[in-house]
C-alpha cells in the first residue's frame, strides 16, 4: 500500500478550483463506468474513498485525493490522485459533453504537475472511438499515459488475450502511450500491486 494517509481533498468543477500546483499528480481517465473510482479505491486500499456507482456519469468533476503527508494538512502530501470525469455515456446532453471537453483539455494542457495519466479501458469492450479522442488530446498535450485494462474478471482468458493484442497495437500508434499496458481487476485484486508500483514510480520520477 501507499505509505501515509489517503484523504479526499476537493472536487473541482472548473480549472479555477484546482489546488495550488505544488505536488505531483497522477490522473485517471476513461469512459463512464469503466471502473475509475473502483481502481482508485483498490490502489489506495480504501473501500470507498472514491464513490463508485452503477449510474454512468456520476463523476463530473476532477476529484482530488491526497496521498502521504499529514492528514491535518500541516505537511504536504507526497502526491495526488485525480479521478477525472468519465466520458462517452449514452444520453449525455451536448452541454455536458462540451463542458467535459473543455475541462479535460484545459487540465491536460495546462497542468504542470501532471506526471502521468492512467487511461482505463474496459476489458469487455477494448478501445472505442471516444477513447481515441482523449488519447489524441493527451498525445497533443504531451502527457504520457499508460493504458490500463479494467474488469479483467468479466471476460474469458482467450477473449482477454485477443483484446490485449488489439489494445497494445493501438497504444503503439500513439506518441503519449506506453507500449506496455496493465491488466487489472479491482474486484479480484489482479494487477493492482504492479500498478501501484507504477504510480509510485511516476509520482517520484
Ligand atoms: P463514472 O464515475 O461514472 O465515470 O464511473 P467509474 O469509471 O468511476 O466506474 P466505477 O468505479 O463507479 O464502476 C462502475 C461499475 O463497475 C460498478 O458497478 C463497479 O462495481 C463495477 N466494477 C468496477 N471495477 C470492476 C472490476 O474489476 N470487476 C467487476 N466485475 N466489476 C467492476
Ligand atoms: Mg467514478
Amino acid at each position: 500500500l501507499f505509505s501515509g494517509p489517503v484523504t479526499f481533498l476537493l472536487s473541482a468543477p472548473a480549472i479555477k478550483f484546482l489546488p495550488e500546483p505544488t505536488v505531483p499528480e497522477i490522473a485517471f481517465a476513461g469512459r463512464s463506468n469503466v471502473g475509475k473510482s473502483s481502481l482508485l479505491n483498490a490502489l489506495t486500499g480504501r473501500k470507498a474513498i472514491a464513490r463508485t456507482s452503477v449510474t454512468p456519469g456520476r463523476t463530473q468533476e476532477l476529484n482530488y485525493f491526497n496521498v502521504g503527508g499529514a492528514e491535518d494538512g500541516s505537511e504536504e502530501p507526497e502526491f495526488r490522485l485525480v479521478d477525472m470525469p468519465g466520458y462517452g455515456f449514452a444520453k449525455a446532453p451536448p452541454a455536458i459533453v462540451k463542458k467535459w471537453r473543455f475541462l479535460v483539455n484545459d487540465y491536460l494542457r495546462g497542468r504542470q504537475v501532471l506526471r502521468r495519466c492512467l487511461l482505463l479501458i474496459d476489458s469487455r469492450h477494448g478501445i472505442k472511438p471516444v477513447d481515441l479522442e482523449i488519447m489524441e488530446m493527451m498525445d497533443i498535450a504531451g502527457v504520457s499515459y499508460r493504458v490500463v485494462m479494467t474488469k479483467a474478471d468479466k471476460v474469458k482468458a482467450s477473449e482477454l488475450a485477443k483484446t490485449i493484442e488489439k489494445v497494445m497495437a493501438e497504444a503503439r500508434k500513439h506518441a503519449g502511450a506506453y507500449p506496455e499496458i496493465s491488466v487489472t481487476s479491482s474486484e479480484k485484486g489482479m494487477g493492482i500491486e504492479e500498478l501501484r508500483g507504477f504510480v509510485l514510480q511516476s509520482a517520484e520520477g
